[in-house]
């Protein structure tokens, strides 16, 4: 037999495992046979951590695959839906078939959908449109557990917008917000200073949504509803806005102050047009009903509202 030329092992003949031991033995394996496929466990968890972490390690013609051991997925590709994927009948680490390409679509589908974009959805809204986005709202996680999403109600045109917190127990069941003791609290709050809420006031929240078991909301939370609330600003364009409470005080003035050092002076928020709004802070009615001695000082908050600006 002759030597076979080096140069022909691309087109070397195919060989039985037989051949390749006597090969082996006498050395000629390498300038007989073509390099063997790698073995897929070099290769299989690679695909899963390059797919992750770069990209050009997932290509045929990328950097060599790295060794075992660092091969192993990173902790962020094991919560990527790919790693969790169930095991099923596929290639064996070591005797399975040649691994397949990864399995680049799978991603896409299983990946959580986008976000809707709220801020850009609210834009030309009116207000039919706008309750009808908050009643189909998904922009967050509190949608799950709501049986209504509360809009808001008033009268129009708005003298008042009262902006509070996020809707309880009552407003979630009925659709309607301060339904429930605090909003009881609220009425009389506004009759005190000669205004109605279903003639003068606007009333609505910074949360559409109840949170769950009235927790705070969460910052996401916040993020994701607070367009809502600005569009109903644009819209209703109230001649000032009463806001209740810590969370609806420091989303609207953007600002993490203490409702304390907030309340007793008048505030400007500028509208998208440039309008310059009266902000008037006081406590929340839900707080007031806990600690009644600071009823007084949200009268001097309600009387502050209804002096001429
Ligand atoms: N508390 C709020 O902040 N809003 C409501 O609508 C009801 C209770």
């Amino acid at each position: 037999m002759t030597a076979p030329n080096p140069t022909q092992s691309a087109a070397a003949p195919r060989v039985n495992p037989l051949q390749r031991l006597w090969l082996r033995e006498l050395g000629m394996e390498r300038l007989w046979l073509r390099p063997a496929p790698r073995p897929a466990v070099a290769s299989e968890p690679q695909a899963v951590v390059s797919k992750q972490d770069s990209p050009a390690m997932a290509t045929p013609g990328g950097a060599p695959p790295a060794p075992v051991r660092d091969a192993a997925p990173a902790p962020a590709a094991v919560a990527s839906p790919v790693a969790a994927r169930p095991a099923g009948p596929g290639p064996g680490l070591r005797n399975g078939p040649p691994p397949k390409p990864a399995p680049k679509p799978e991603v896409a589908a299983d990946a959580a959908p986008a976000p809707i974009p709220v801020a850009e959805a609210v834009k030309n809204a009116n207000l039919d449109e706008l309750r009808e986005q908050v009643v189909a709202c998904t922009a967050c996680g509190l949608c799950s557990g709501r049986r209504h999403a509360v809009f808001g109600h008033g009268g129009q045109p708005t003298r008042w917008l009262v902006v509070g917190e996020a809707p309880g127990e009552q407003e979630d069941r009925q659709g309607q917000p301060f339904v429930g003791r605090s909003g009881q609290l609220l009425d009389s709050m506004l009759s005190a200073v000669g205004m109605s809420r279903e003639r003068d006031v606007f009333i609505a929240n910074v949360i559409k949504c109840r949170p769950p078991g009235n927790r705070n909301p969460k910052p996401e939370e916040i993020a994701a509803c607070s367009p809502y609330l600005m569009r109903q600003i644009a819209l209703l364009k109230p001649e000032r806005i009463l806001v209740l409470g810590r969370f609806a005080a420091q989303t609207l003035l953007g600002t993490d102050a203490t409702i304390g050092s907030l309340r007793g002076r008048v505030h400007q928020m500028k509208t998208e047009e440039g309008r310059e709004i009266p902000v008037i802070v006081s406590y929340h009615p839900a707080y007031l009903l806990r600690s009644p001695a600071e009823k007084a000082r949200a009268w001097q908050d309600l009387k502050l509202a209804a002096r001429q600006l």
